[in-house]
């Protein structure tokens, strides 16, 4: 690796933010980034030396095999080591740290009306309270909880209470359908289900009591009745409109089965020893989707996890005791259980819980937010920002955000545009942007900014984290050196990498594995330029092959994004007798900008000029929204389908609104 040194414009951390980094400049990291390659025994020890293990590690800090031709694929951190996720990201501040007074969180619902503020030892009363409950119900050590709930802060008194019991948490996005809830409750075989009467989704009021009944009854048709208990919470949102008796949603009830939060959380008793687990026990389940359409349910385990989260978190957003820390995700991805719920409790921070979403009651929600509690460090995703510039600067400016000091992304790669408005608009030019790249697999960061040390590029995730050692091979798994563009894998593993697929080793060996014998392999595709900054280029299935040319779906989008009348474009191929693939193009425009001939050459140019001749769209369509998953993700598969014309769209299930594919094929035969 070698210390940047480019052409193109760099963005240098702030003085004032390097002078009490916990890393404080590029050589800094260049020096811990060494020492955590060389020995990572004596650096993840050190790590680990601050948490409370109930019993010492006896086995080394990582062990692993990443080779399936020498056995199986395994990790294993701290062997022998006793200890417990929830004494650690709350016991350890209230009873030794004395943070037992500072907010956890300040919470933020749909409506602006509605808000709370958590303490430390508040929330450590409740998860007591909630492990007793659930223990009551008979959950042991080792069971699974399905969770389906919206951001309230029961969410993660329920996660806390699971791991505090040793229960294994599956958490469903309160967005999914019955459908997708009925197939991850019985892939988990969860005994318990926990979840909401409903919650407001902007003016939508969502029934998830009835989604959930729904899901139960599709898995009594199919064969399980595993849930024997559904432990439904009153959204507060009902209680102010409606009173706690009688609420305006109809609640179906089952009472066999169901029962209400707070009947039972009132007289449980606040204190619950901890159960002690071993280093390599799972913490939880989370569902991500496979190529194949059958989710699949990533494990993560205790004390690696730990490790990992609470670090990454640390150095990513130069975490000090005074921040505000935002986190804008949604629990039921990674990004929330990393980034909301264990990176930043480990640390003892004070984070913004929210429920809402960034346009409602007002397009200056987020930045209303920002202002009110005086956040220090936001971290959204880059569609956020994408549909957030839509609206241009005036929403912004009527709020104070001289609060900020880091801005963070998350979750497919970021356009220069959207990175440089984030940057000068949002950030005002004061705030590092860190673009990190992770996965639902690799349970923290592993390619990112850190805030004081690393010159930023706009678009590039820049350089590994500590103890992570990434390569870039070719499709012959030769490893290519210097500058160049292939598989993005890693050589070895870091403590919060995932352990396996929920009773499908073999899924997973296969997934990760196979490919290329001796490495993990991220699906990604990635680019090291000459400074040796990484730049993922989108999944390699989202890669195109124009004329014997690779290139990346997301380098064409960033060009498209240049001009002025677009707000989103996605690009996919489609076969062409003579180049092999070609370029098919979806542009959203921005409001009052009109779709014509004369725009669909100006865009061509563009990309031409951007990129070269070879990357020239062969069409382009007006694509008035475009299909995506209820995380944000753009689901390309679908547009690969529109652009084909092929009509079998098959599993639609994850996408949040259908009626998008419908407008798109209408639409498809005025594509140019
Ligand atoms: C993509 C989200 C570019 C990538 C944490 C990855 C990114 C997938 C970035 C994982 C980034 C995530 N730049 N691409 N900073 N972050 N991705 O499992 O394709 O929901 O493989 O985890 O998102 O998505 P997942």
């Amino acid at each position: 690796m070698v210390v940047p040194e480019s052409q193109e414009k760099m963005y240098y951390p702030p003085v004032e933010l390097q002078r009490n980094a916990h890393v404080p400049d590029f050589n800094s990291y260049l020096v811990m980034y060494k020492k955590s390659l060389e020995n990572p025994e004596a650096f993840w020890r050190e790590v680990a030396d601050e948490f409370f293990w109930k019993k010492p590690a006896t086995g080394p800090m990582l062990q692993h095999n990443f080779d399936m031709t020498k056995g199986n694929i395994f990790v294993n951190c701290m062997e022998g080591a006793k200890t417990n996720m929830c004494y650690n990201v709350l016991d350890r501040h209230v009873k030794e740290g004395k943070l037992g007074e500072k907010v956890a969180y300040y919470w933020e619902g749909n409506s602006p009306d509605h808000h709370m503020t958590i303490t430390y030892r508040q929330l450590l009363s409740h998860v007591c309270r909630c492990a007793n409950v659930l223990k009551q119900m008979g959950v042991k050590r080792g069971d699974r909880v399905s969770i389906y709930l919206p951001m309230i802060p029961e969410l993660i008194v329920t996660m806390l209470a699971c791991a505090r019991i040793g229960a294994v948490h599956s958490i469903v996005f309160a967005g999914f359908s019955s459908e997708s809830l009925c197939e991850r409750i019985m892939d988990a075989q969860s005994s318990v289900l926990v979840t909401a009467d409903g919650v407001y989704r902007g003016e939508k009021l969502i029934n998830l009591k009835q989604i959930s009944d729904e899901a139960l009854e599709k898995c009594r048709e199919k064969g399980s009745s595993g849930v024997t208990t559904c432990l439904v919470i009153k959204h507060q949102a009902q209680r102010t409109r409606t009173g706690t008796s009688c609420n305006k949603l109809q609640t179906p009830w089952e009472s066999e089965r169901d029962v209400w939060w707070d009947e039972v959380m009132r007289d449980s008793p606040d204190e619950c020893e901890p159960e002690w687990m071993d280093a390599e026990d799972p913490l939880f389940i989370l569902y991500t989707s496979g190529s194949t359409g059958k989710p699949k349910g990533v494990v993560h385990t205790v004390a690696g996890y730990l490790l990992y989260t609470s670090l990454t978190f640390r150095y990513v957003f130069d975490h000090h005791p005074d921040d505000v820390y935002w986190c804008t995700a949604d629990i039921g991805w990674i990004t929330g259980h990393s980034y909301i719920t264990y990176g930043p409790l480990a640390n003892g921070a004070t984070s913004v819980l929210f429920e809402g979403l960034p346009v409602h009651p007002h397009v200056g929600r987020f930045w209303e937010i920002i202002e009110k509690y005086k956040v220090t460090k936001f971290y959204t995703a880059p569609t956020a920002i994408r549909l957030l510039m839509k609206y241009g600067q005036e929403p912004l400016r009527k709020y104070d955000l001289s609060s900020l000091r880091i801005l963070g992304t998350v979750g497919e790669p970021i356009n220069p545009e959207a990175w440089r408005w984030y940057h000068e608009v949002v950030g005002q030019g004061r705030c590092p942007v860190v673009d990190t790249f992770w996965q639902t697999e690799t349970g923290g960061h592993v390619l990112t900014p850190l805030p004081a040390a690393t010159p930023l590029k706009p678009g590039s995730a820049t350089f590994p984290f500590f103890g992570v050692e990434p390569a870039i091979l070719n499709e012959h798994g030769e490893e290519l050196e210097g500058v160049t563009e292939g598989y993005l894998v890693f050589r070895k593993p870091w403590p919060g990498i995932m352990r396996t697929i929920y009773k499908n080793q073999e899924l997973f060996e296969n997934t990760y594995f196979r490919k290329f014998p001796g490495f993990y392999v991220t699906g990604d595709g990635c680019r090291r330029d000459k400074d040796g900054y990484y730049w993922i280029t989108g999944r390699i299935d989202d890669m195109l092959n124009v004329s014997g040319h690779l290139m990346s779906t997301a380098e064409v989008e960033a060009a498209l994004m240049l001009h002025q009348s677009v707000s989103e474009a996605a690009v996919v191929s489609r076969p062409h007798k003579v180049k092999g693939e070609c370029l098919y193009c979806f542009v959203t425009l921005k409001d009052s900008k009109e779709f014509n001939c004369k725009l669909v050459e100006d865009l061509k140019r563009l990309v031409r000029e951007k990129i070269g001749p070879i990357a020239t769209p062969d069409f382009i369509q007006n694509a008035p929204a475009l299909p995506k998953t209820r995380s944000g993700k753009i689901m390309r598969r679908i547009l690969r389908q529109i652009a084909r014309n092929e009509k079998d769209l098959g599993d639609l299930s994850t996408l949040a609104d259908p009626k998008v594919v419908e407008v798109l094929f209408n639409q498809r035969s005025e594509a140019a």
